[in-house]
């Protein structure tokens, strides 16, 4: 853990930490047990945890009274292009804007590392799964548009990648 930053949402102050190594895959680990409507799958939580433990990734954690609540985790795909690789908040602490918060931290880190743009995959509107709808509408508010729908990359499952330019 290298910084800290205390963000005020509805009264109450969330602590946002730079995670590095095995802290950002314990967090990533932590955040998704709470929510197996979206990772249920038993390869979901290893893929993720390995990404927030790349050691060129960018984790950072959001905590309340030293809880572990949020997480969000930046990959650079190419020196142009930054990647949404992991982004969960629990659920008790949910639409009150921390989801926001972590997702404006990584963009800003994105264009700090000079990326154009920000892709972020997510289960499709072809899947008509009502949660992943509810997080097509988050990312769609913070302007990330669709540019495809698929179904090869998660086998019976319809995959949507989102794209967003940076320094808008
Ligand atoms: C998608 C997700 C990351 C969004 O995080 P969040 O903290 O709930 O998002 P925010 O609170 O910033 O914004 C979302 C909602 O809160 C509202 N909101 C935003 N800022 C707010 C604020 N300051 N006060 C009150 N409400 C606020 C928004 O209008 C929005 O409304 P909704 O509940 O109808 O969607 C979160 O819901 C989540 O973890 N979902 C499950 C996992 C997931 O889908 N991850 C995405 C990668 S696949």
């Amino acid at each position: 853990m290298t910084t800290a930053e205390i963000v005020d949402l509805k009264g109450l102050p969330f602590e946002l930490r730079r995670l590095q190594n095995n802290s950002g895959s314990s967090a990533v680990r932590h955040v998704l047990r709470t929510l197996p409507m979206y990772f249920g799958d038993k390869r979901a939580i290893p893929f993720y945890s390995e990404q927030a433990s790349a050691v060129k990734n960018y984790s950072l954690g959001a905590y309340l009274n030293a809880r572990q609540v949020g997480i969000v985790v930046l990959r650079s795909s190419t020196d142009d292009t930054g990647e949404i690789a992991v982004l969960a908040i629990v659920p008790e602490h949910q639409s009150v804007g921390l989801g926001t918060v972590l997702l404006d931290r990584a963009e800003q880190e994105a264009i700090r590392r000079g990326h154009k743009c920000i892709i972020a995959a997510t289960v499709g509107p072809k899947q008509k799964d009502p949660n992943f709808m509810r997080t097509l509408r988050f990312y769609e508010r913070h302007n990330y548009r669709m540019l495809a729908e698929f179904d090869y990359m998660w086998p019976g499952v319809w995959c949507a990648y989102l794209v967003k330019q940076l320094g808008d």
